[in-house]
């Protein structure tokens, strides 16, 4: 990656952003895109005839056709939502459940693809849940011997927001298809740590829904996406304006595509940026990124593994994760550590449990990691400076 780059995110100039796990950074060609919505086209979507509200409804639909380009998928199958959050929880309150359905889900997970789950315990719902080994690598045959013909649901990570690892997707989507009940278990991939840094493709994942955040992959925050494979298998959780083809006093009938999943007044200026972000992505170009985060990711692996009194978690392996790296100095505690990058080299990383209690408890970290997570806009220099900073903490422990 380069200084052009570089030059896109000004706020670099100031600190080392080493958080981009938690959000990312906005490239200026994102925000001129929100700006220019609300300074020359600012109109509803999808209502008004006028000429105003046609252009940004054009627009609007662009950033669903951009981002559906970039999973491999159509247009109508891609759905706005604020965050993986509620994308996750639209499949959550939108499936009807049984007493006695199964979800399989994994001690990996962030809360928001484990609490939805948990809920759903209320209707009877059981959760069975797939533990890794400590270093965040699975056993198939554990989901072999998860998944069965009571099986409803799947629900993995693509990639672990604390360790970095990455999962077999594709080989867990071929035992839902095989296994499951009728015609196999529905499976839920959560993308969120994985659209931002590797080239997806949802056919090939051979899953059923995606859900990712746009803020997460240089997009504006409030953007989320669920993307759904077979529409007819989810009910809206939300009903009102936009989303139907008709309504009488007794009935309605519910539009198609993503405006069936869209009601009320969306985030156009987030989606519009949203597509913008994507425009950007695949200018720089998802292999291309991919390889270079690997190279930074390894100089980080190495460098912290050399560091005495530190431990790092998750799988050494470069092939095995991408640039989420959580670690710890010995007595002391992660936000100390947080902080102290910050005071004395202005680097930020994310401390604490990272919204993933039940795999803290699991490794045994009661007070967390610290979280360094780095994405195209870091540097090589970048990550020596936080090597050495982290070193004289750990001196200093
Ligand atoms: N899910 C985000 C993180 O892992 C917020 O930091």
């Amino acid at each position: 990656m380069n200084e052009r780059i570089r030059a896109d995110f000004p706020i670099v100039n100031d600190i080392i952003y080493l958080d981009s796990a938690a959000t990312s950074l906005t490239p200026e060609p994102v925000l001129e895109a929100v700006l220019s919505y609300y300074r020359e086209y600012n109109a509803n979507v999808g209502r008004g005839v006028h000429r105003v509200s046609q252009l940004a409804t054009q627009k609007y639909q662009n950033a669903h056709r951009k981002v559906a380009g970039f999973i491999g998928a159509k247009e109508g199958e891609v759905i706005f939502t604020k965050n993986t959050t509620e994308a996750i929880n639209m499949v959550a309150y939108g499936l009807k459940w049984s007493k006695g359905d199964e979800i399989v889900t994994t001690l990996l997970e962030h809360h928001s693809n484990f609490l939805p789950w948990l809920r759903l315990r209320e209707q009877g719902v059981r959760v069975k849940i797939v533990e890794p080994n400590k270093q965040g690598i699975f056993e198939l045959s554990d989901f072999e011997h998860a998944i069965d013909d009571r099986t409803r649901l799947v629900a993995v990570t693509q990639v672990s927001n604390v360790l970095g690892t990455i999962s077999p997707i594709k080989e867990i989507a071929a035992i839902c298809k095989e296994q499951g009940n009728g015609n196999g278990a529905l499976f839920l991939v959560d993308g969120a740590q994985a659209a931002p840094h590797i080239p997806i493709n949802v056919k090939e994942l051979g899953c059923d829904f995606l859900a990712f955040s746009g803020h997460k992959m240089l997009g504006p925050t409030g953007t989320g996406i669920l993307w759904v494979k077979d529409s007819r298998v989810l009910e809206p959780t939300l009903f009102g304006g936009g989303m139907i083809e008709s309504v009488s006093k007794d009935d309605y009938t519910l539009a198609g595509g993503y405006e069936r999943f869209e009601a009320g007044t969306p985030n156009i200026a987030g989606g519009i940026g949203l597509g913008k972000a994507v425009d950007y992505l695949n200018e720089v170009g998802m292999e291309a990124m991919r390889s270079y985060e690997e190279r930074l990711a390894k100089r980080l692996l190495d460098g912290l593994q050399g560091i005495e009194k530190l431990r790092v978690y998750g799988s050494t392996n470069p092939n095995e994760r991408i640039g989420v790296v959580s670690f710890n100095i010995e007595g002391v505690h992660p936000h100390d550590v947080a902080l102290m990058l910050d005071e004395t080299s202005d680097i930020m990383v994310r401390s604490g449990h990272h919204c993933c209690m039940p795999l803290m408890d699991y490794l045994g970290l009661k007070e967390g990691t610290v979280r360094a997570s780095v994405y195209l806009y870091n540097t090589e220099a970048e990550v020596d400076t936080f090597l050495e900073t982290v070193e004289g903490i750990a001196k200093g422990a």
